[in-house]
């Protein structure tokens, strides 16, 4: 059977939610959004019409083909909704929120600094991170009774991931106390955004009762913080020696065709973004890998195997032996497929569209549902099986286009993927070089899908020293 025939067999007309099931249903959306949809797409198609938190038109899809139509193949008729564009309210309009030409004259300004040769220095930076965190664990984990000690990963992994973007980010420049309140800053935005999207009918609520405007008062905040960063890095002597950090990479950036530099508000902006969607992304996708590691043993002991064949037993990897080290990336890739960080993407039509006699109109609000399409039982054999192999290159079957999209697709890929993967392989080979995990329960943890797909309360693990 191939992939066309197991989804979505007829487009042309969509099964449609009526409107009084989904309005029924929409506190049980808001509360577990991903089972409610995941019953929905069981029981009527991998593409249907249902209306988002009850009220408003929208079609949601797993089926790969349409995913690839929009993202790629057909993205110029597509444009990310208002429920992206609402964060430009918070946090500005960097390459995430940003549109057309001015997002490509972006784009085409930031991308050349993920290159290769920055990855090799942002790369040090992280080993950097990754050594304190995993020596100060590794204190409290001695000091524990039995030197066995309970840990929230998700706490420990959203602290690491923090601290990596903002030191690739900002250098060794920024100071704790501002670190932390930079990232409690952007986690309340982000909590309070998802609110107002998810439940709409409260926004009358919050602009009565001043919640709006304690959100801008943080985003200001926030601005400021940065802006004086920006500034004390513009008043370093020009014959100090560049440090090769991303703030860097965007002062030192020239447009094209003017040969001029960024403004400070867009400066600011791209910061913002790089901080938010660098963030929560990593740490979710971190603290998802350690608890599938502590559920399974196997899989920790072939990542130690590999990290001591390809000799690393004593010193963390460099950027350029992580591809040496393929099961560890199979991990990662696993991980991402049973739990994608950003686990649905929105695209509204610009214009009229047609995919395979199915009638687009304009205006038309899809969700491409990341999750849905990662654990599609027609596109991966025990799709809820953990199974690193399934990466490897000569794995049977290969996996369909577009079945796998954990960093989006087309020209919107998401731009610090090769970062993300650095950072992620680096965090487990350390991780699992000082630590061993075990689960302190059988039960599978829930998940809180805000904008991106975070653990339900906190994860739990035993930790020992390796
Ligand atoms: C596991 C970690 C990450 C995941 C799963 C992830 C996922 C994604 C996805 C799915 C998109 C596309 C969104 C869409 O098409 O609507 C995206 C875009 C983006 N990501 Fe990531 N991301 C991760 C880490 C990072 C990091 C570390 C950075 C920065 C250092 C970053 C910066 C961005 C930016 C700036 C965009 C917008 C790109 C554009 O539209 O041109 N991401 N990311």
């Amino acid at each position: 059977m191939s992939v066309s025939d197991v989804v979505d067999a007829q487009m042309v007309t969509l099964p449609q939610v009526p409107r009084w099931r989904t309005l029924l249903g929409s506190l049980a959306m808001a509360r577990q959004p991903v089972q409610n949809l995941d019953r929905v797409l069981t029981q009527h198609g991998d593409t249907v019409r249902l209306y988002l938190g009850g009220l408003r038109p929208a079609v949601i899809t797993r089926n790969p083909a349409l995913a690839q139509h929009i993202l790629q193949k057909n993205h110029r008729r597509y444009l990310k909704s208002d429920l992206t564009h609402g964060l430009i309210r918070y946090l500005g309009r960097g390459l995430l929120t940003n549109e057309g030409a001015d997002w490509l004259r972006q784009r085409r300004l930031i991308q050349p600094g993920f290159h290769r040769q920055r990855l090799t220095a942002l790369t040090r930076l992280m080993q950097d991170v990754v050594e304190q965190w995993s020596t100060e664990l590794g204190r409290r984990v001695q000091a524990a009774p039995g030197g066995r000690l309970r840990v929230d990963i998700h706490e420990e992994m959203t602290r690491v991931a923090f601290d990596i973007i903002a030191r690739a980010v900002f250098g060794t420049s920024m100071r704790e106390p501002e670190r932390n309140r930079l990232s409690d800053i952007l986690t309340r935005i982000q909590a309070f955004y998802v609110r107002t999207v998810r439940q709409p009918y409260l926004r009358p609520w919050f602009a009565a009762t001043g919640t709006f405007g304690r959100h801008d008062a943080f985003s200001r905040e926030l601005r400021e913080l940065i802006r004086g960063y920006i500034r004390q890095r513009q008043a370093v002597s020009p014959t100090a020696a560049p440090p090769d950090d991303l703030l860097q990479m965007l002062l030192d950036a020239r447009y094209e065709d003017s040969q001029e530099p960024m403004s400070e508000n867009q400066l600011l902006d791209e910061v913002n973004i790089l901080l938010l969607a660098g963030h929560e992304t990593s740490a979710n996708a971190l603290s998802w890998l350690f608890y599938l590691l502590a559920r399974h043993p196997e899989a920790a002991a072939r990542v130690r195997q590999e990290r001591a064949a390809a000799g690393l037993a004593g010193r963390a990897p460099e950027f350029s032996e992580l591809p040496q080290l393929p099961y560890s990336q199979q991990v990662v890739q696993e991980t991402m497929r049973l739990y994608p960080p950003a686990w649905i993407l929105d695209r509204v039509a610009l214009e009229d569209d047609e995919f395979r006699g199915l009638r687009i109109p304009k205006g038309t609000l899809f969700s491409i549902y990341l999750y849905g399409l990662h654990r599609h039982p027609g596109l991966w054999p025990e799709p809820d099986a953990f199974r690193p192999e399934r990466f490897a290159p000569a794995a049977r079957p290969p996996i369909p286009a577009y079945a796998y999209l954990p960093f989006g697709g087309g020209p919107r890929l998401c731009v610090g993927s090769h970062f993300a993967l650095t950072e992620i392989q680096l965090v487990l080979l350390e991780g699992l070089r000082w630590f061993n995990l075990t689960p302190t329960s059988a039960a599978l943890p829930g998940t809180d899908p805000l904008i991106t797909l975070r653990p339900k309360g906190p994860l739990w693990l035993d930790i020992t020293t390796a």
